[in-house]
C-alpha cells in the first residue's frame, strides 16, 4: 500500500488531547517514557542542536528542551504541533524552543542538509510511511550532521501481536486467515490486506526491518533497545505491582537492564534504534 500522509495526519488531529498523556495514563507508558529518556540522557548533551520529528503534544519535548543546545519541533499533524506549542507554553518552556513546524518525516526538504547534531523520532512516526520508510530514513540521516545521531523508534509486531492477542482473534474471524497470516508475515496493517475500521494503517516492525532499511547506508548503528518489555505481563499486573513501591523501582531497574539485551529486543512495546551517521547520504 502506498504512503498516504492524510491518514496519520487525520489521526492524530482527531486524537487531539489524548496524546499529551499517552505516557502517563498507565504503565506501559510509563515503562516507555523510562526508557526512552534513558536513552536520550545519554545521548543528547548541552552542546547538541536536536531536532524532534513526530514530536506530537510534547512529552519529549518538555525534557528534551532541557537537555540540548537548541530544539527544533515538528509533526505532521497541525493539532498535535498546537497543543505541542500550547503545551510547551504553559510550562514556559515556549522561548527556548528554536521552531515549530509542519513537517511530513518523508520530505524535510525546508531543513538544511547536516544541520543537527541529534535528530529525535520515536513513537512510531516512521510506522505509517509505508513504501515511503526508506526515503524518510535518508531525510533524517541527510539533516544530521557528519557524527550526529539518529534516535529512532518504532512500534513492535511481535509485542502488538502478544499485546493485542485479542484484537487479532476478532480480526481473523472478520477478515480470514490468509489476512492474519499476512500481518504475522508482514506487521503490516493496510486497507487492502488488513483493513481495520480505524484506518490505523501501519508497518509494524521487527528488528530485521529496521537493519533492512539501513542497509547501504553510511551509518554505525551505537545501541538497540527495546522499551516497555515489562508490558507483556499485562496493565492490570503491572499496575498491582506499582502498589509495591520497592518492587516497583526494581521492576524500573530491570526495564532499563533488560532493554539493552539483544534477545529482548523485539519483545518490548517499542524498539528503539541509536544510529551514528558516518559519512554523507547518497
Ligand atoms: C504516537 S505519537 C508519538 C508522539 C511523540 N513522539 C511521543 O512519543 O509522545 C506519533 C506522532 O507521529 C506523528 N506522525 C505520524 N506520521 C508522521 C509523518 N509521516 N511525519 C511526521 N510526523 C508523523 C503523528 O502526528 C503523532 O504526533
Amino acid at each position: 500500500m502506498e504512503y498516504d500522509p492524510n491518514i496519520p495526519k487525520s489521526l492524530y488531529d482527531s486524537s487531539g488531547e489524548k496524546e499529551w498523556t499517552r505516557l502517563t495514563r498507565n504503565r506501559l507508558g510509563e515503562l516507555l517514557f523510562h526508557v526512552h529518556m534513558d536513552i536520550a540522557r545519554s545521548h543528547i548533551t548541552h552542546d547538541k542542536d536536536v531536532l524532534e520529528l513526530g514530536a506530537g503534544a510534547g512529552i519529549f519535548t518538555k525534557e528534551l528542551v532541557k537537555l540540548g543546545k537548541s530544539l527544533s519541533v515538528s509533526d505532521i499533524s497541525p493539532k498535535q504541533l498546537s497543543l505541542n506549542e500550547q503545551n510547551m507554553r504553559q510550562l514556559g518552556l515556549h522561548q527556548a524552543i528554536r521552531r515549530f513546524e509542519l513537517l511530513d518525516i518523508t520530505n524535510l526538504g525546508v531543513l538544511n542538509t547536516d544541520s543537527f547534531d541529534v535528530v529525535f523520532c520515536v513513537g512510531g512516526a516512521l510506522n505509517y510511511t509505508l513504501d515511503k520508510e526508506k526515503i524518510a530514513i535518508r531525510e533524517m540521516l541527510r539533516v544530521l550532521r557528519n557524527g550526529g545521531v539518529l534516535i529512532l523508534g518504532v512500534l513492535s509486531l511481535i509485542s502488538a501481536v502478544i499485546r493485542a492477542m485479542s484484537a487479532v482473534i476478532a480480526e481473523r474471524q472478520k477478515f480470514g486467515i490468509e489476512a492474519t497470516r499476512w500481518l504475522l508475515d508482514t506487521g503490516i496493517q493496510d486497507a487492502e490486506h488488513y483493513p481495520v475500521e480505524s484506518k490505523h494503517y501501519i508497518h509494524m516492525m521487527r528488528a530485521q526491518d529496521i537493519d533492512a532499511l539501513l542497509q547501504g547506508e553510511r551509518i554505525r548503528v551505537v545501541e538497540r533497545r527495546s522499551a516497555g518489555l515489562l508490558a507483556l505481563a499485562g496493565e492490570e499486573c503491572l499496575e498491582r505491582a506499582k502498589m509495591d513501591k520497592e518492587l516497583w523501582n526494581l521492576l524500573l531497574e530491570r526495564e532499563i537492564a533488560w532493554s539493552k539485551r539483544p534477545e529482548t529486543l523485539d519483545c518490548g512495546a517499542n524498539i528503539i534504534y541509536v544510529i551514528k551517521k558516518i559519512g554523507a547520504t547518497h
